[in-house]
């Protein structure tokens, strides 16, 4: 019997991705199924029951989501971060969990500039902006959407652009043109522009926070395309409160609604959905990528891009 594979999606992928995902895995003899823009969780539990491969984005693996598909051996997310699974979970059930590294981040990049020519344009409200060139922008991690936003900033912007990432050796920084540093504290000092590209871990969740964010520039913007998590909410309204001309862009909504209450001038902004993988090509790299790394995992045992 040909093997089971859901594509479940609370927030669809575009219409040619889902499709060239689904033919994909049609093609290679899978049966491919989909749920896209559900509403209740139970929806995706009740969908799972028979699969063996799963593909998601955002969406939420529990445990619970795990238990109700007992020949489930594979979740991708079709994209990079993998706080929405939970890996402990899978791992005691012996599921591989894997994402798609790269193949959304250009997207992302994209958005992050966008929104940075927004923040410094007023939000086009008449009144004189700045510009991006010559301006020093810090990119708190430097994996592949900060390798994108750094190219275009370079390439597009004539931006500096200076890095912190203790996990990547200083001379790749360097090979990119960025001037790494080797402090945080630095990094939010020089920065007149600050993009977050860290993942949400234990480590980092609430750590950009008052005192970090208090050793920004007069008006320097701060953007993030990361993770909600990532922020000291408390600390951001404070800071937004005490320092007149911060400005604060995000691509995700903030966990506690009333950051909105207070962020609501023309020095915040927030996407009214997270938009920031959210293209054609993105969706279809990502979906084609996630149905090609079933394929080979169960034709081939391929594990290359496993996170747990
Ligand atoms: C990612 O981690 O790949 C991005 O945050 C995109 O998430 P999404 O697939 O839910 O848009």
């Amino acid at each position: 019997m040909s093997k089971k594979v859901l594509i479940g999606t609370k927030k669809p992928f575009a219409p040619e991705a889902r499709d060239a995902t689904l033919s994909l895995l049609k093609e290679a003899g899978y049966e491919a199924l989909l749920l896209e823009g559900y509403e209740d969780p139970a929806e995706l539990l009740a969908a799972v029951k028979e699969v063996n491969a799963l593909i998601v984005r955002s969406d939420k693996i529990t445990d619970e989501v795990m238990a109700a598909a007992p020949e489930l051996k594979i979740v991708v997310r079709a994209g990079a971060g993998f706080d929405n699974v939970d890996c402990e979970a899978a791992t005691n059930r012996g599921i591989v969990v894997m994402n798609t590294p790269g193949q959304n981040s250009n997207a992302v990049a994209e958005l992050a500039i966008g929104m940075m020519i927004m923040a410094a344009r007023g939000k086009y409200d008449g009144k004189s902006g700045t510009e991006l060139r010559g301006k020093t922008l810090g990119l708190q991690a430097f994996g592949n959407v900060a390798r994108r936003v750094a190219e275009i900033a370079i390439n597009g912007f004539n931006m500096k652009v200076i890095a912190y990432d203790p996990f990547i050796p200083e001379e790749k920084i360097r090979e990119a043109g960025v001037t790494p540093v080797r402090t945080l504290e630095e990094l939010y000092q020089e920065s007149d522009y600050l993009s977050l590209h860290i993942p949400a871990t234990e480590e980092t969740k609430g750590s950009v926070d008052y005192d970090l964010m208090s050793l920004m520039k007069k008006n320097a913007v701060l953007i993030n395309t990361a993770r909600a998590e990532v922020i000291d909410e408390d600390g951001l309204v404070k800071i937004y409160e005490e320092h007149p001309h911060f400005k604060y862009v995000s691509d995700v909504a903030p966990l506690n609604k009333d950051v909105l209450v207070v962020c609501d001038g023309d020095r915040c902004f927030f996407t009214p959905k997270k938009m920031g993988a959210q293209t054609a090509e993105a969706n279809l790299n990502a979906g084609v990528a996630a149905a090609r790394q079933i394929i080979g995992f169960f034709e081939d045992g391929d594990r290359k891009y496993q996170v747990n």
